[in-house]
């Protein structure tokens, strides 16, 4: 997936009202999640590691964590406690499973390791049409594929026999880029959230 924003300064050649770019289809309720928010950064891994680890010592704000967990999306597939939904993985329990390095890491870079419940397919139809998504269910005699996470209701049905070949697909359903939008203190804040389990009277908060 492709996806497009204004930059803070405005030098978007699309769009001058610093608006989000309108016109990617499967991106469209993504981007209207994401409302207004500016581009901010390009932020790497490696140079988020350190200023995490540092800046969860202490002095987080949990409600502002956990309404970024909603501004940018991240909510519309992922389940926290008893917020969010969607159907990519809960991640209530991630400060269980993930150090901060990885936690980083599966936010920025979501195709570098895809879960494998996760793992996308291309199937190639016989007749020449290219169907890439997550497959939900599968039968003796098709595949139902989602195209798109955020319309989960959507499920293309491929009958076995029209399959010419498909392969798993290296791209994940997660989208890249998603800490974007945000400045340092607020991906802190975010951070602190997902590895609060839920649980805003943590050290990290006072
Ligand atoms: C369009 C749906 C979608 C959105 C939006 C989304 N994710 Fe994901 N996310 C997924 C899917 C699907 C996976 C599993 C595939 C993979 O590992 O890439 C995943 C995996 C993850 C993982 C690894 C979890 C694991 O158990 O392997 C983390 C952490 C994560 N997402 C965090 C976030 C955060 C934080 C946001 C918001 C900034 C976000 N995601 C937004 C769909 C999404």
């Amino acid at each position: 997936m492709t996806w497009g924003w204004c930059r803070a300064d405005g030098s978007s050649k699309t769009n001058t009202s610093a608006q989000p770019v309108k016109n990617q289809q499967a991106a469209g309720k993504m981007i209207q999640a994401r409302g207004t928010r500016l581009f901010v950064k390009n932020w790497k891994v490696d140079e988020l590691v350190p200023v995490v680890n540092k800046g969860l010592k202490g002095k987080r704000e949990f409600d502002r964590g956990k309404k970024l967990f909603t501004e940018t999306s991240c909510s519309l597939c992922h389940h926290f406690g008893r917020d969010g939904g969607g159907v990519g993985p809960d991640l209530t329990g991630v400060s269980g499973t993930f150090s901060v390095h990885d936690l980083l890491e599966n936010i920025i870079e979501p195709s570098k390791e895809i879960s494998s419940l996760y793992v996308t397919t291309v199937v190639w139809k016989k007749d020449g049409d290219v169907v890439t998504g997550w497959v939900p269910e599968e039968t003796e005699t098709t595949l139902s594929v989602m195209e798109d996470m955020l319309d989960v209701g959507k499920l293309v049905v491929v009958k076995r026999k029209d399959i010419e070949s498909m392969k798993p697909s290296t791209v994940s359903l997660m989208p890249d880029g998603l800490l974007n939008t945000l400045k340092e203190d607020e991906i802190l804040d975010l951070v602190a959230f997902l590895l609060s389990g839920g649980d805003s009277t943590l050290k990290m908060f006072q």
